[in-house]
């Protein structure tokens, strides 16, 4: 089996971590090593029918026999989390793809912040107990959501890492019991910020960071939700191909990703949110209206946009395909 194969995981256990939060152990059939992975790596599940979701692994790099993730049920979600939730159980088959890190720990760091709110959490558990492992300096300061309270308490609790843990409750978007100014004021010049959680909760935090000092390179954020603009309200124009000269006429409620999809021209694609980085294209002509949370300004300044969220400014996109 080559590194990027899919493979079938069974369902080893499955836990109630909040009244809409599940964590699944995944383990080879044959009781078999997983793949090794790094602290804050995530991998592909396939859910049904083709539909392809990113979960953080959440339990230790240093266990080799399972695999462990965290699935909020997304009310407003595509469906996906949902299944999950309802259809899979104990004994179960799963396909999943090779872990992969775009929440990785830079190997030089000296301390680190690591602040989540929600199932934004889940990846942190990987992380803490890693640089716990390697006696990095780091807290962990926890917002529990409000409809998931003590949502993995118990693997804090128990974990190598609860003393370097502050939990925070919250009673609406406005009342946040975290004080963030005041956990980041504090921190040394050369502390590494990993952030993780909702757009509207992360985003201040991260502008806040960046107002104290902190880097674009110190600044690390793991998103679970993009913001997607009102596709029915948008501009249609005209997306040309650039090895055979197609053109094709993009609606204002589909993607690019979709709608070419639909016309048999395939860009591949995962989280279809502008957040993993899969269904990167090279622009050749035309100015991009990018929409993505992934995308450096070094990558969009070489060309680069993410066909499954962004648009065109203009009239048309000569694409690389
Ligand atoms: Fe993930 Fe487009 S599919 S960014």
């Amino acid at each position: 089996m080559t590194d990027d194969a899919l493979r079938s995981l069974v369902v080893a256990n499955k836990a109630i971590e909040a009244h809409n939060m599940v964590s699944f152990e995944l383990i080879d059939p044959d009781g078999a090593e997983l793949p090794a992975f790094s602290a804050g790596s995530h991998i592909d599940v396939t859910i049904q029918d083709g539909i392809v979701r990113q979960y953080s692994l959440c339990n230790s790099r240093s266990d080799r026999h399972r695999y462990r993730i965290g699935v909020w049920k997304d009310p407003n979600g595509r469906g996906g989390s949902r299944a999950l939730h309802e259809t899979v159980n104990v004994g179960d088959t799963m396909q999943v793809g090779p872990p992969r890190n775009r929440f990785r720990v830079p190997r030089n760091t000296r301390r680190v912040l690591l602040l989540a709110r929600g199932i934004g959490v889940t990846p942190m558990l990987s992380i803490a107990d890693d640089l716990k492992s390697q006696s990095i300096p780091f807290e962990l300061h926890y917002v529990f959501a409000l409809m998931s309270p003590d949502a993995f308490r118990g693997t804090i609790d128990g974990s190598n890492f609860a003393a370097d843990t502050k939990y925070y409750l919250e009673d609406s978007r406005q009342n946040q019991l975290l004080d963030a100014a005041a956990v980041l004021a504090g921190q040394p010049e050369d502390t590494d910020l990993f952030i993780c959680g909702a757009d509207w909760w992360l985003d201040p935090i991260v502008k806040t960071a960046t107002e104290k000092g902190f880097s674009e390179q110190r600044i690390h954020v793991e998103r679970f939700t993009a913001k997607l603009g009102a596709a029915a309200l948008d501009k249609v124009f005209d997306v040309k191909i650039a090895s055979t000269g197609a053109v094709f006429k993009i609606p204002g409620d589909k993607t690019i990703a979709g709608f070419l999809e639909e016309n048999g021209l395939k860009i591949p694609t995962s989280c279809e949110q502008g957040l993993c980085g899969t269904c990167k294209v090279k622009v050749l002509e035309g100015e991009v209206d990018h929409r993505d949370k992934r995308l450096s300004p070094q990558q969009r300044t070489e060309g680069f946009f993410l066909a499954c969220v962004s648009r065109a400014k203009g009239d048309m996109l000569l694409l690389d395909l």
